[in-house]
């Protein structure tokens, strides 16, 4: 009879570490031990108001997939957030152009992108995965549906990002790549049941060109979720991490053994590879959550990265600042 892993783990016995090449993990059986306690990780100081609506619903016995809906569903609606949603950042032409995806703990997905006039695209993006044969749905199509499925059309654009975009037209300067021309909040979080979910919304790049699309909407660059072995997302230059296919990047390595921080650095290592001589120019973040409640994060500039925690332990939340590659 073959002893696969999970046997020996419910023997209370383990195999020896593996390298990288070794395959270690049964096929569709958690290596990691599953039920362990609710976690809710999530990019950016900011996510700490929307773990707080996160943690709230888990605590009551939500799924992780209500609770990061409804977490960055804050941050969408937060006018002091001008990155995500509401009084986000316009494109060239002036416009308010939103992107957003979230995935399940079944593999199931839903991501819109350039989408116009709707307050909370991640709920456009929940409401594709669960009311539609796709995943992804853009621009006009992507309003349209949201309108026939009873979203109301807002005018989500405000004078404060209007005075800003006028601003930058003045100087028609790339802007610099503070977190607050690339920032998206990503949050992971796991239930009760041991079950994960993630959700990734932004305004993506400040004053991009019309039509330019991010990782923040792509399921396998801007998140991934496979409820066996862990959740990855991202922050930064989308272009970057697409590159890379950086979350799901991550999830494999983790399939593979590597530490949650371990598999994030390894992403950020492969974006310096193939941007050489232009890294130090790139805001990149990415956390990570292993099935286990292990996490782990990793950025790229001079510890510019932070990412907000929210568990047992830290039931008000904490920001966490990981290592980065220029340090
Ligand atoms: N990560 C957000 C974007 O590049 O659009």
């Amino acid at each position: 009879m073959k002893i696969s892993r999970r046997m020996l783990l419910a023997l209370g016995l383990t195999l020896p570490t593996s390298g990288l090449k070794t395959k270690i993990f049964e096929q569709n059986a958690s290596p990691f031990t599953v039920g362990s306690s609710m976690k809710v990780i999530s990019t950016w100081p900011f996510g700490i108001p929307a773990n707080a609506r996160a943690w709230q619903l888990l605590q009551n016995g939500s799924t992780a997939l209500d609770a990061v809906e409804q977490g960055v569903k804050v941050t969408e609606a937060d006018p002091e957030v001008t990155s995500v949603g509401y009084n986000g950042s316009l494109d060239r032409d002036g416009r308010l152009t939103l992107d957003a995806c979230i995935m399940d703990h079944r593999g199931m997905c839903g991501s819109v992108a350039g989408l116009e006039h709707i307050m909370h695209p991640i709920s456009v993006a929940r409401a594709i995965m669960e009311r539609t044969p796709h995943v992804m749905l853009v621009g006009s199509g992507a309003l349209d549906f949201a309108i026939s499925e009873g979203f109301p059309k807002e005018n989500i654009v405000t004078d404060d990002a209007i005075a800003r975009w006028r601003n930058w037209q003045k100087s028609q300067k790339a802007p610099p790549l503070s977190p607050e021309n690339h920032d998206t909040i990503g949050m992971l979080a796991i239930d009760s049941s041991g079950n994960l979910s993630g959700a990734c919304t932004t305004s993506g790049l400040s004053y991009k060109l019309p039509g330019r699309v991010g990782d923040s909407p792509l399921i396998g660059p801007g998140l991934y979720v496979d409820n066996e072995i862990g959740a990855a997302t991202a922050t930064g230059v989308g272009e970057a991490i697409i590159r890379v296919v950086g979350s799901f990047l991550i999830v494999e390595l983790m399939r593979q053994g590597m530490k949650p921080k371990d598999a994030c650095k390894e992403a950020v290592k492969r974006i310096v590879n193939i941007h050489p001589k232009t890294h130090s120019q790139l805001q990149i973040g990415f956390i990570a959550l292993r099935k286990d409640g292990e996490i782990g994060a990793f950025g790229m500039r001079n510890n510019e990265f932070s990412y907000s925690l929210t568990d047992a332990k830290n039931p008000n939340g904490t920001v966490i600042k990981p290592e980065s590659w220029l340090s």
